[in-house]
């Protein structure tokens, strides 16, 4: 259903919706549009102008020898120059702006389609295939959009303008030169496609090259450890002597392009000359004619090649134009109904006064899911949690702990079955009314590129300071954070990469807190926090998950001995359900479990 592929050449047939839907786009941007034709349109006029006003002075001005003209003449000629200046600072000024408000458009249009789509759509959908069409797309778009919008207005006016106007002035001649016409735009087209391709081609391995280089550093540890070095170069090296192959072979046929334009061009301009010089010596046209014309023919290559140019990068862009859409109207398959945002309300606009307080009793009512790629993950499951429970979950790994975690918080919806909060089925709400009250940490803590206090304060907007260190505190991410040159104003660079692992977790543990939230998710929050840190952290979320619904999922079960109720999972059943007390004196799975782990980790 989507399109994976990066770079795919092929000779496409005019995708008229996809370019509908991108010039719908455009709309907002129609001033900009209706400037730029307008000012192509005046170059074109220049350029054509530009001959004729060069006629005037070959034929009154030297050879007829009327000097008392050439004040005149120098101020066409002056007031020609100012004009085409003018012009084309203008055009370039305006061109620009149309090519970045039409990025910031797109993008815009991207990013709020990537808030909107659930989980279950990155599950499909490779990041670095998003990444490509928020970025490299979106740039070719933009640019082909108003730069070829600008060439093509400027080339078709051109052409048009010339062939009017040399029809005006003399038949013959401009019959001459239509004659080579045919070839050039033949050829034109010919190398036109075969460079964009051979280019393309380039890039596809330049991409190929970069991600291996990647992997290259990134993976330079396990590389060595595992002696991969000899393997790795090898197919670095195949890579690397297929871009040159395929550099080589844009290079020739860009260094061919242009000589034969020339040549063709020179063929006519031959003709030109001679069929004009005749009629020169005849006195059937003047010798500033025969210029206009020569001056003509040499103008004419420029606007086919341009044209050339830019509808093959149109045809090329298409492959962009298809993708971006797709990804911009990728209908989520987790949304809120109609009747739903009518009471609810929006994320942009949420009806808040609509909202009823979420207690926080959760039910799965015989619930089975599966992931679009794979087996049932769950089937026929139920589950009552009171309102306040805390639950862990434990289990071997890829039993479905996160999996139900991550149905309660409706990142993924059941297949069969329903999921209520507070006895009511949770699609019979908004998705914002359950986030705005669920408090997550996950497996692999994400953190946002700012300040450690911004990222705590991502909880609750409205937090104070000390609101926000107190989280901290009760975290015990505070002692950590202090040492910290800048404490809590340290930037964490993008993902977070200053900090440990353990460190990311505290921190986006306070931020979980900091959220006041009615439902309190920790999957694997503390795994990589080590054992003295976690016995804090422990009383901390005792005392955090007084009067909250919580799950928890801990490998290391120290830290839920305290749970009101443990179920312990397999293949997404529950095998056992108690306290911890319960559980080790029934003596089964969980004592298992636990007596290992206590072999293993002596605390
Ligand atoms: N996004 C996904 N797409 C497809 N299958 C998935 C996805 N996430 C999990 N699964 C599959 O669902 C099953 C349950 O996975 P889940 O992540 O819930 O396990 P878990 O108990 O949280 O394991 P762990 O302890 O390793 O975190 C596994 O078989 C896994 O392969
Ligand atoms: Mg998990």
């Amino acid at each position: 259903m989507q399109h994976f592929e990066e770079e795919t050449y092929q000779d496409m047939s005019l995708n008229t919706s996809t370019w509908k839907r991108i010039f719908s786009f455009m709309r907002p941007l129609k001033r900009y549009i209706v400037i730029v034709i307008i000012l192509a349109t005046l170059l074109a006029v220049a350029d054509v102008s530009y001959p004729l006003i060069n006629r005037y002075g070959i034929d009154t001005i030297i050879k007829d020898g009327d000097l008392s003209k050439i004040p005149l003449f120098i101020a066409i000629y002056v007031f020609y120059m100012i004009f085409v200046a003018v012009l084309v600072f203008s055009f370039i000024y305006f061109a620009e702006k149309l090519q970045h408000n039409l990025a910031y458009i797109i993008r815009k249009k991207a990013f709020t389609k990537l808030q909107e789509l659930p989980f279950s759509y990155y599950d499909r959908t490779p990041a670095g295939w998003i990444m490509a069409r928020m970025t490299s797309d979106t740039r070719q778009l933009s640019d082909i959009l108003s730069w070829g919008l600008v060439d093509i207005t400027w080339g078709g006016m051109m052409m048009i303008m010339l062939i009017v106007v040399m029809f005006v002035l003399n038949v013959q001649l401009t019959l001459i030169t239509l004659a080579v016409m045919p070839l050039l735009i033949y050829l034109s087209w010919f190398f036109r496609k075969r460079i964009l391709k051979a280019y393309r081609d380039i890039r596809k391995q330049n991409s190929k090259i970069t991600g291996a280089f990647n992997e290259g550093i990134t993976g330079a540890k396990t590389t060595k450890t595992l002696v991969l070095e000899e393997s790795n170069y090898n197919d670095f090296d195949a890579l690397t002597s297929n871009m040159r192959k395929h550099s080589i072979k844009a290079a020739v046929f860009a260094s061919l392009y242009f000589p034969s334009i020339l040549f063709i061009a020179s063929i006519a301009t031959a003709l030109i000359f001679y069929y004009g010089g005749i009629d020169v010596s005849n006195e059937v046209i003047t010798i500033g004619l025969l210029y206009v014309f020569v001056s003509y023919v040499g103008q004419f290559f420029d606007p086919i090649m341009q044209l050339a140019n830019s509808l093959a990068q149109f045809q090329q862009a298409q492959a962009s134009a298809e993708r971006v859409v797709s990804l911009i109207d990728a209908t989520p398959d987790i949304t809120d109904t109609a009747e739903v945002i009518a009471k609810y309300g929006t994320i942009e606009n949420p009806k808040t006064e609509n909202w009823e307080p979420l207690h926080g009793a959760v039910t799965f009512d015989n619930v089975t899911f599966k992931y679009k790629k794979g087996e049932k993950v769950l089937s026929d499951f139920n589950l009552h949690v009171k309102q306040g429970e805390s639950i862990a979950l434990v289990g071997h790994t890829g039993a479905g702990k996160s999996t139900i975690v991550n149905l309660v918080c409706r990142f993924y919806e059941p297949s069969e079955g329903r999921v209520l909060i507070d006895g009511k089925d949770y699609k019979e709400r908004s998705m914002h009314w359950l986030h705005a009250h669920l408090g997550y940490v996950l497996q692999s803590p994400e953190l946002f590129s700012g300040t450690i206090r911004e990222n705590i304060r991502y909880g609750r907007l409205e937090a104070t300071d000390s609101e926000v260190e107190d989280a901290a505190k009760l975290v015990g991410a505070h002692d950590f954070i202090i040492t910290f040159k800048d404490g809590y104003d340290t930037e964490v660079s993008e993902g977070g990469s200053r900090l440990s692992v353990g460190q990311k977790q505290l921190i986006s543990f306070a931020r979980a807190l900091l959220a006041k939230p009615r439902i309190l998710i920790l999957d694997e929050a503390t795994s990589s926090v080590d054992t003295e840190t976690e016995l804090k952290i422990q009383s901390a979320i005792q005392t955090v998950m007084e009067g909250r619904t919580s799950f928890i999922i801990a490998h290391r079960l120290s830290t839920i001995i305290n749970a009101d109720r443990i179920l312990v999972l397999e293949h997404g059943q529950i095998l056992e359900s108690g306290t911890h007390e319960e559980l080790l004196e029934k003596g089964e799975h969980y004592y298992k479990l636990y007596t290992n782990q206590f072999k293993e980790v002596p605390l």
